[in-house]
């Protein structure tokens, strides 16, 4: 093989396009089966992340109740399908990552929970559209700013979902304002926009192996983003999530700074849901009802 063949066939080096095309997927899951294993430590350490994750577990369990059957979008190595579980909720736990896949069935064993956690691995597009019926749909970790066919989503969460059942999902947004305060400070300013493009690479993870493993990800506006689920979907609730705290990718800085973090997060969290701020996070929950 000569040198520039070896060199694209690199999926370090060469990216396909943000669209729903069978490469693109499959480079989308060998990036996270590269970080399958060491997914736990690394995010399970983020308490940035850990806060969203509170977000949506507590926003997922007002509405599903035991019993439920729900259909998980991207589930990663099924910390949420576990956790909802416990409660009662029949989870069918899905993702695009073969790794991450094995990582959730061997957490289901090992938890006990085989008769409430189904898994499969299914990008979210066509496993929206496949199996059901639902009483619910969930979504943690801006798994749908990977998928490239959230019309795909859309249709088919419409399509499984029971008529006034509920979709919780995270995404992550093209703007923040913590970003637009904090980067010209530092002397970044075009880092505040660096999301606003149709597709941005973004590492899989920060750190290790998934450090020089760039995805495209598409980052969306809540209105952009809660527009894709129209008009089978109404918007019944949204928050947004880092607004005036770091982002987790700057989860170093928070370190530094933990005590004006805490007070900056209870002020947070009561404001995280007022029209205008709500909009204004890095990540946003909304919680979509199948009309
Ligand atoms: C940041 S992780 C979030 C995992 C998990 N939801 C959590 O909160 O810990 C993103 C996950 O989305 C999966 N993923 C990426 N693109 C996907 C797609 N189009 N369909 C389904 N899963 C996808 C990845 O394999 C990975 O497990």
């Amino acid at each position: 093989m000569s040198e520039s063949k070896s060199v694209m066939a690199n999926p370090r080096t060469t990216r396909p396009g943000f669209v729903p095309t069978p490469a693109f997927y499959d480079h989308v899951a060998r990036g996270y089966d590269l970080i399958a294993s060491s997914y736990d430590d690394v995010e399970g350490r983020n308490e940035i992340s850990e806060t969203v994750r509170r977000f949506s577990i507590e926003a997922a369990l007002k509405v599903f109740r035991p019993g439920n059957r729900i259909l998980e979008l991207g589930c990663g190595t099924g910390r949420d399908a576990v956790a909802l579980a416990q409660r009662g909720v029949l989870v069918d736990a899905t993702d695009v990552s073969p790794a991450m896949i094995a990582a959730t069935r061997a957490r289901v064993l090992r938890e006990n929970l085989s008769d409430l956690v189904s898994v499969r691995c299914q990008s979210a597009a066509t496993a929206a559209s496949e199996g059901g019926p639902y009483d619910g749909a969930f979504s943690n970790g801006a798994v749908l700013n990977l998928e490239p066919d959230l019309e795909s989503v859309a249709r088919g969460l419409y399509r499984s979902m029971a008529p006034g059942s509920v979709a919780v999902l995270t995404a992550a947004n093209r703007l923040s304002l913590f970003e637009l305060l904090f980067y010209p400070i530092v002397l970044k300013p075009r880092k505040a926009f660096r999301k606003l493009g149709h597709e941005v690479p973004i590492p899989v993870s920060r750190e290790g192996e998934g450090k020089s493993y760039v995805v495209p990800t598409r980052f969306l506006t809540p209105r952009e983003f809660v527009g894709a689920f129209r008009p089978g979907f109404e918007r019944a609730h949204q928050r947004g999530i880092q607004v005036i705290t770091p982002p987790w990718n700057l989860v170093d800085l928070a370190r530094l700074i933990h005590p004006a973090i805490l007070g900056l997060e209870r002020i947070e969290n009561r404001v995280g849901t007022a029209p205008g701020l709500r909009s204004l996070g890095s990540i946003y929950l909304v919680s979509l009802i199948r009309k």
